[in-house]
């Protein structure tokens, strides 16, 4: 199977051509560029594409893979909310993914950024970095005893629902299935949650229910001096409702690693460019908001994960093999 993999980067290379040593039947051509109805021409003689996370693969896109003879789309992620599913399926194009290649990954960062962002440990470095030793504009708030609200107790959910217990804090939760392994998690409604949590962390994937979940009416339902953290998809928040929110000091802190209109920034150096959107820079103006560049993913354990899971879900395709959660559908 030769499989043209798009959006990659040094690390992706790294973990897959260590991964590829096992399976001498599969290759890939690594493209720079990522996954659109430009690039979806070059997948002309390969037998399934890699995508990731904003890779555009919508009816028009699947249109061009199924013309090029692509019937196998690999996602090396978890979520899927960017493939238009329904056309797939109906195109006999199938999708695969990697649902839960290192869940507590994502949920160390999602700790990570509350942690940072409430303690200021950004604003810290930087002012320890320039001799100011001073501690003002640092307090923070001790997590210990208070509330932590996860919305979606999957995988990443159940990981940081123990992490927040770990921390000494009281765990409520909100998911329609419940998690019987969290037997130490309260499952509340969702506006119970919104009003009772000192710290929210959002780990439901992103579809028609969840869209702006987090909007003007869920933020004014949410606690005073709350923390919010989005490690699933941005547009789970309303970065509008979020940002007057921010004004209106109702957040003690905010720590994203996803957020509306990414796609045009993450992965990428931009260092010598002006930023184009307004809203990403009137977030990265806050001194309670910390913005990392999706980047849950990224341990090496989680990368190597992926990367093996990827490749057995090709030859899982290539043997008729393909049943289970991989199989999105
Ligand atoms: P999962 O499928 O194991 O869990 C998702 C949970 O959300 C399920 O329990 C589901 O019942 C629940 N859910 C669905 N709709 C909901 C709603 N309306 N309200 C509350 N809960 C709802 O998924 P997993 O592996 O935990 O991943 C969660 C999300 O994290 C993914 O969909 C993806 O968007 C994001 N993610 C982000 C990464 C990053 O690098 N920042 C890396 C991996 C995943």
């Amino acid at each position: 199977m030769r499989i043209i993999f798009y959006d990659s980067k040094s690390y992706d290379k790294q973990s897959f051509d260590k991964a590829l040593r096992h399976f001498s039947d599969i290759s890939i051509e690594y493209m720079v560029a990522d996954l659109d109805e430009r690039t979806a021409v070059y997948s002309k003689e390969y037998d399934a594409v890699c995508a990731f996370v904003n890779s555009v693969i919508d009816a028009d896109v699947l249109k061009i893979l199924y013309d090029n003879g692509i019937r196998l789309v690999l996602m090396r992620c978890a979520g899927f909310n960017n493939v238009d599913v329904n056309e797939a399926d109906r195109l006999g194009i199938t999708v695969m993914r990697v649902p839960g290649y290192s869940p507590e990954a994502v949920a160390e960062l999602a700790m990570g950024l509350a942690l940072a962002a409430q303690r200021r440990i950004h604003k810290a470095y930087i002012k320890v970095r320039e001799n100011n030793f001073s501690l003002q504009g640092l307090t923070g708030v001790t997590l210990h005893g208070k509330t932590a609200g996860i919305v979606g107790t999957g995988k990443i959910g159940a990981a940081m629902c123990r992490i927040c217990r770990g921390f000494g804090m009281k765990v409520i939760a909100y998911d329609k299935y419940h998690n019987e392994s969290l037997d130490f998690v309260e499952y509340v409604e969702l506006d119970r949650l919104l009003s009772e949590s000192d710290l929210i962390s959002l780990h439901c994937p992103l579809d028609d229910t969840t869209y702006h979940l987090i909007d003007e009416r869920t933020i004014d339902m949410m606690k005073n001096g709350v923390i919010l953290v989005n490690t699933s998809r941005g547009a789970i928040v309303n970065t509008d409702a979020l940002i007057k929110g921010i004004r209106d000091m109702k957040f003690h802190a905010v720590g994203l690693d996803v957020y509306e209109e990414e796609s045009d920034y993450v992965f990428e150096n931009l260092e010598d460019d002006i930023l184009q959107h307004s809203i990403t820079a009137r977030l990265l103006s806050f001194p309670n908001v910390i913005v990392t560049s999706h980047q849950g993913f990224l341990t090496e354990e989680a990368l190597d994960a992926i990367s093996e899971t990827t490749l057995k879900n090709a030859k899982a395709f290539i043997s008729g093999d393909i049943t289970g959660e991989n199989v999105v559908k």
